[in-house]
């Protein structure tokens, strides 16, 4: 087992962070004609270019050899057999077995789980096509139209990206006929009604069947909207009516399942081993499944898999998910940055940002070590982002002249398929010129130069120039996928949870639990209780919570009762 020490990272990484420190990115490409062919690596179809980051000429070679020392091989075959890497649950995460193509066994606590998932994974093929050939019918007897994927967190994000990602059924090269679809998925996260209400305005309930996702199937918000969603079917149908052929679930709790009413048949399984975070490979799936149809639910899997295959066989100076990891860790730890920036330059993406949040921050949001140490060096900047190119004009401006640095990473689909190809070559000179500007930055003298021949002079000219000028000398990494297709994506998530295990196992962290989260739930009870029914707060809340719960008690649930109100 790694033990802290070993993590330390070796003096000659710091001192190339200092022989960096005088040093600019263009600098460095002056220096080095050859530094993107160095700093690039292609694999599969896919480019990554890392030559804009900070890295000397030998940092990624020091990088490479403290992944080694810290024993990070080691930890990725213990991911990847099975053992149990999440230490503090004592737990397995194996969401590579979800995609594994092969029979061969997968022993956890002595049970062969493969022909555990193969069942799911056949029961998922029947359910989806029963339900996109519209063979499967509500409590009136008519088909089932539009699906309602209820859950939150993991239980919700990664369905929701890659439905929302590949919505549009495969297009043949420069057809612009019109596209049919599979049968209509929407999802439903926030416990705000408002969520719930707005996804039913438009279905009807005879035609609508809610897949609850719940891994735990005791989350509130869930809970919640599942039970608003059988009030109104009920509503609708009529008390006498069985709604519960409206439901399906997908949980590792099957009795919580079964005790709402849900028949045992239309509740798929879900395992300790996976976390929610990383269970969209899973039945939690389903929606995925019954959005794009199983054989594109298979192609997302292959995908995936031919990025596990290449994680476990790859030398680590060219491995893909091993190489962003190392930048990530550098850019944290020796960087220090706080902040990275995800833009995936495509439409269809706009989802990944919100992925990657819970991805990353649930995964890396830990102040102590495996063994419980607090950590001593920087580590897990916060994310954000959105889609390129409409972050351009919202908060590009703070990466180019905002006081300080956040490493953003481009992820650009090169063939985007459609016949709108002038539009798409302005998307992608977009993400390169962005990255450009981000390293090469605005010189004062030639601004200078530009404003004094309009006419600005002294003070004037002086205040201009100053506006105008863009530091430069700020990092990105570039990922060009060679297109969105459900293969692709597989391979672009596989590659972001493996960086995201990369990085975590740097840190010396355990990235599959999660306790603060637990903890905010189990909080929120006490002030349910209390908002709902007047029930007395615990006695040690605190003094703000307790004036918030006063306040609010006699005002909630009053909208459009004031003077300002819309109504
Ligand atoms: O947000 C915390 C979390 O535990 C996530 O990890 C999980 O994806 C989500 O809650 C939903 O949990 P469940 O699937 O048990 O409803």
């Amino acid at each position: 087992m790694l033990h802290r020490e070993d993590l330390a990272a070796p003096a000659d990484l710091a001192q190339a962070r200092r022989a960096l420190a005088g040093t600019t990115l263009a600098e460095l490409f002056a220096r080095d004609p050859n530094r993107f062919q160095r700093l690039s690596f292609e694999w599969d179809g896919w480019l990554l270019d890392l030559s804009k980051e900070r890295l000397g000429e030998d940092t990624l070679a020091l990088l490479v050899a403290h992944a080694d020392s810290a024993g990070l091989p080691g930890w990725i075959a213990a991911l990847l057999a099975g053992e149990k890497v999440n230490q503090s649950e004592r737990r397995p995460a194996l969401y590579t077995a979800l995609r594994q193509t092969g029979d061969a066994p997968l022993v956890v606590d002595g049970r062969d789980i493969i022909p555990d998932i193969r069942a799911a994974q056949s029961r998922m093929r029947t359910i989806s096509a029963q339900i996109r050939g519209g063979l499967r019918v509500g409590a009136t007897g008519r088909p089932i139209r539009s699906v309602v994927n209820i859950g939150i967190g993991g239980s919700d994000l990664g369905a929701y990206l890659v439905c929302s990602a590949l919505a549009q059924p495969p297009r043949a090269r420069g057809s612009t006929g019109p596209q049919t679809q599979g049968v209509d998925v929407s999802f439903v996260a926030n416990v705000d009604p408002e969520h719930l209400t707005r996804a039913l305005a438009p279905l009807e309930p005879a035609t609508t069947l809610f897949v609850i996702t719940s891994k735990s199937f005791a989350t509130q918000e869930t809970l919640a909207n599942a039970a608003s969603a059988k009030a109104w079917l009920v509503a609708a149908l009529g008390k006498g009516v069985d709604v519960n052929s409206h439901f399906m679930a997908t949980t590792a709790n099957i009795p919580a399942a079964r005790a709402s009413g849900i028949a045992s048949v239309d509740i798929l399984p879900l395992w300790d081993w996976v976390g929610g975070r990383y269970c969209l490979w899973s039945a939690a799936g389903l929606p995925i499944a019954l959005k794009i149809g199983w054989e594109r639910f298979e192609k997302l899997l292959a995908g995936a898999a031919s990025v596990d295959a290449h994680f476990r066989n790859a030398p680590l100076d060219r491995n893909l998910p091993v190489l962003l990891g190392l930048v990530g860790w550098w850019n944290a730890t020796h960087m220090k940055h706080v902040e990275r920036v995800v833009v995936p330059y495509a439409q269809a993406l706009f989802r990944l940002p919100a992925y990657l949040q819970q991805l990353v921050l649930e995964s890396h949001g830990k102040r102590v070590g495996r063994d419980g140490g607090a950590l001593t060096e920087a580590h897990s900047p916060a994310l954000w982002g959105e889609v390129g190119s409409n972050s351009q004009h919202a908060f590009f401006q703070w990466l180019h002249q905002g006081p300080r640095e956040a490493p953003v990473e481009f992820i650009v689909p090169v063939d985007a398929m459609h016949p709108l190809a002038d539009q798409q070559a302005l998307l992608v000179a977009g993400a390169l010129s962005q990255a450009q500007a981000l390293m090469v930055g605005r010189r004062a003298d030639g601004i200078r130069t530009e404003l004094a021949a309009l006419g600005l002079s002294g003070i004037e000219l002086d205040a201009a120039v100053a506006a105008r000028v863009c530091p430069g000398n700020r990092a990105s990494t570039m990922l060009l996928m060679p297109e969105l297709s459900a293969y692709r994506l597989g391979q672009l998530l596989a590659l972001y949870e493996h960086r995201t295990f990369v990085e975590a196992m740097l840190y010396g962290i355990n990235p599959f639990d999660e306790f603060g989260v637990e903890y905010g739930k189990t909080l929120a009870k006490p002030i349910v209780a209390a908002l709902a029914d007047g029930a007395p707060l615990p006695p040690d809340t605190d003094g703000s919570t307790r004036g918030l719960v006063a306040h609010l008690r006699t005002r909630i649930g009053r909208a459009g009762s004031s003077a300002t109100s819309d109504s």
